[in-house]
């Protein structure tokens, strides 16, 4: 284990088994329709290249990137399109596909935004749900797991753009964010 890791919440063995599942209920779901795969860059990446390969469907995948923390562990509040999808959703069932639902606000506004462009649909999956941070009104229709209120890192995930590429979900260690 990394050792700026606190404790591992989520192993590589059950992100695997979570993204399978996950697949498998969205290839049910959207069987006949227009799937669009929306991944929100950077953090959702891993999940993304994962869970997409258990879509058993016919679909077209694109990226948008929001402004995200910077430096900080706490969300600024203010969201920032750094790169756009297509304007024109006519017909399209979007899937949001996003790391972690934290306050709600970045999911909020993008989809805020997606639903001025006539999409058929628009839903949103997240691997990591912190539910009890939620400020924004909106909620996840797929969520992988429920986490609670710490920082966590790896698997997309980062703080300082660090620990990405960790094969796992942990608890960063405080002193690391502290300092
Ligand atoms: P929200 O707008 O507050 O929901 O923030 C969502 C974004 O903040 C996520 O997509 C992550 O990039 C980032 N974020 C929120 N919580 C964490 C965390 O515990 N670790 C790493 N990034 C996080
Ligand atoms: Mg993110």
């Amino acid at each position: 284990m990394n050792k700026d890791i606190e404790k591992i919440l989520v192993t590589e063995d059950e992100l695997a088994k979570i993204t399978k599942k996950l697949g498998e209920q969205i290839t049910k779901d959207y069987a006949g329709k227009k799937l669009l795969i929306v991944g929100v860059l950077k953090g959702s990446i891993y999940f993304f290249t994962d869970l997409s390969r258990h879509i058993d469907l016919p679909c077209t995948i694109d990226f948008m990137q929001a402004s995200s923390y910077g430096e900080s562990t706490v969300s600024s509040g203010e969201i920032k399109i750094i790169k756009d999808i297509q304007d024109d959703l006519t017909g399209f069932d979007v899937l949001l596909v996003e790391d972690i639902l934290d306050t709600g606000r970045t999911l909020k506004y993008i989809c805020d935004m997606l639903s001025k462009r006539n999409p058929q649909s628009i839903a949103v999956i997240t691997l990591l749900d912190k539910p009890s941070r939620r400020v924004a009104d909106i909620s996840a229709d797929y969520v992988g797991v429920d986490v609670p209120n710490e920082f966590v890192v790896g698997y997309g995930l980062d703080y300082n753009q660090f620990y990405r590429n960790l094969p796992y979900i942990g608890v960063l260690k405080g002193e690391i964010y502290n300092n």
